[in-house]
């Protein structure tokens, strides 16, 4: 505990995919304070106060990877390059949600685990082979019985949801094979420093990784980074490949450069993060600011993507129903309910934007490229967005 330095304090925040029916007597969301912290030792980032995965990952999920293209193009090309340079026997993917990234491969392949019984249904429902549990030495175990071991495990937007990182690499040796690879990806820390991202953290994002923490972490497990990739999804994330110490794949270039930038940045010293905090800071005022002007004009203001990403922001920045009329969004199981912390609705998405709406708040601002091009007509009407990265603005 003596290694670990607080930076941020964002507020008293309800948990970020907990979403209340509309029109019901709302009971008492369960809050709490999310404050970010350095480890002085291993450098990683990581939120302090968390919930057991059972709170947060059960039946109600309501997160689906296939609700944007740009996710499904990217574990296209992810699975076109496996297939191509790594011709796996056997995939394993930790986190599967609805089957995005396993449905490019063929069935008899794949091996899927979702603990969201709601969303590991879809994938089951196709034929795929998937199990509703969470990742461990128990599971992996049951599955090394039934399938012998696995040659490529994936994991994506996942291993930094889970709090026990000990058993969770453990879990991942114990039934990858000698030569196996191992693929991580999750939103980068250095992006999100760099571009103020502060609502890449929420109760689920426990960590958030950096090559230098997670080079840190799985060394004492004789596992080595050997490929980076830098990807537009989420915001900016790491697509991490892995290897055992002792195989053989060639460390590639593209580490060390990874690992340069990110020293020259500063992401293993704490005045780097002091002075994120305070960008943080600097923001909040702003983007009230930019509210308040628009309100006291009277403009229509909705939201548009309800992330678990906006939830944070929403309620650090105190920005509520008296604001925001209502958010859109295509996900089925949001639809109808609230943006945690808030009583802002959250309505279907129907094709094109409402005629009187003057300004939309992106919360789904990581799919600024996609949903800009979907709302051309409301750009070219006259509509504008709101954004908070990486200084609150209008576009
Ligand atoms: P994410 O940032 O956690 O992936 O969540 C994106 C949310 O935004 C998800 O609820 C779906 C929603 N969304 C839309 O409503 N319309 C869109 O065009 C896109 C790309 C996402």
């Amino acid at each position: 505990m003596k290694n670990l330095i607080e930076f941020l304090d964002l507020g008293l925040q309800p948990l970020a995919n907990n979403y209340q029916k509309k029109g019901k007597k709302i009971t008492k969301e369960k809050k709490y304070k999310l404050k970010i912290q350095f480890n002085k030792k291993t450098k990683l980032v990581s939120i302090k106060d968390t919930f057991s995965s059972k709170i947060m990952f059960n039946n109600k999920y309501p997160y689906r990877s296939s609700m944007s293209s740009t996710m499904l193009s990217s574990f296209k090309k992810l699975s076109l390059e496996i297939k191509k340079n790594y011709k796996p026997k056997k995939i394993l993917e930790i986190g599967s949600n609805d089957g995005s990234f396993l449905k490019n491969f063929d069935k008899n392949i794949t091996i899927g685990i979702e603990p969201c019984s709601n969303i590991e249904k879809i994938t089951k429902k196709k034929g795929f082979d998937t199990y509703s549990e969470y990742w461990s030495k128990k599971l992996a175990k049951k599955l090394i019985k039934k399938y012998s071991n696995v040659d490529l495990i994936y994991s994506a937007n996942t291993i930094t949801h889970i709090k026990n990182l000990d058993q969770v690499f453990k879990s991942i040796l114990s039934i990858l094979s000698k030569k196996g690879l191992l693929i991580i990806e999750d939103p980068s820390l250095l992006n999100c420093l760099k571009n103020n991202t502060y609502d890449q953290f929420y109760n689920e994002h426990i960590y958030v990784f950096s090559l230098i923490a997670l080079k840190n972490i799985i060394s004492k497990y004789n596992l080595e980074i050997f490929k980076i990739q830098n990807l537009n999804v989420h915001g900016g994330s790491t697509r991490y490949y892995i290897r055992r110490k002792s195989s053989k794949f060639k460390i590639e270039k593209s580490v060390k450069i990874q690992l340069n930038k990110e020293i020259k940045y500063g992401l293993n010293k704490i005045k780097t993060y002091r002075s994120f905090a305070k960008r943080v800071m600097i923001n909040k005022k702003k983007l009230i600011k930019i509210f308040n002007n628009l309100k006291s004009k009277n403009k229509k203001i909705i939201g548009y993507g309800a992330t678990a990403k906006s939830s944070t922001i929403l309620n650090y920045c105190n920005i509520k129903e008296n604001y925001i009329s209502y958010f859109l969004d295509t996900t089925k199981d949001k639809q109808n309910k609230l943006i945690p912390g808030t009583k802002i609705p959250i309505n279907k998405y129907q094709r094109n934007i409402p005629k009187d709406v003057n300004y939309v708040f992106l919360g789904a601002w990581n799919f600024k490229k996609e949903i800009f091009k979907k709302e051309k007509k409301f750009i070219s009407n006259g509509g504008k967005f709101i954004i908070h990265t990486p200084i609150p603005k209008i576009l």
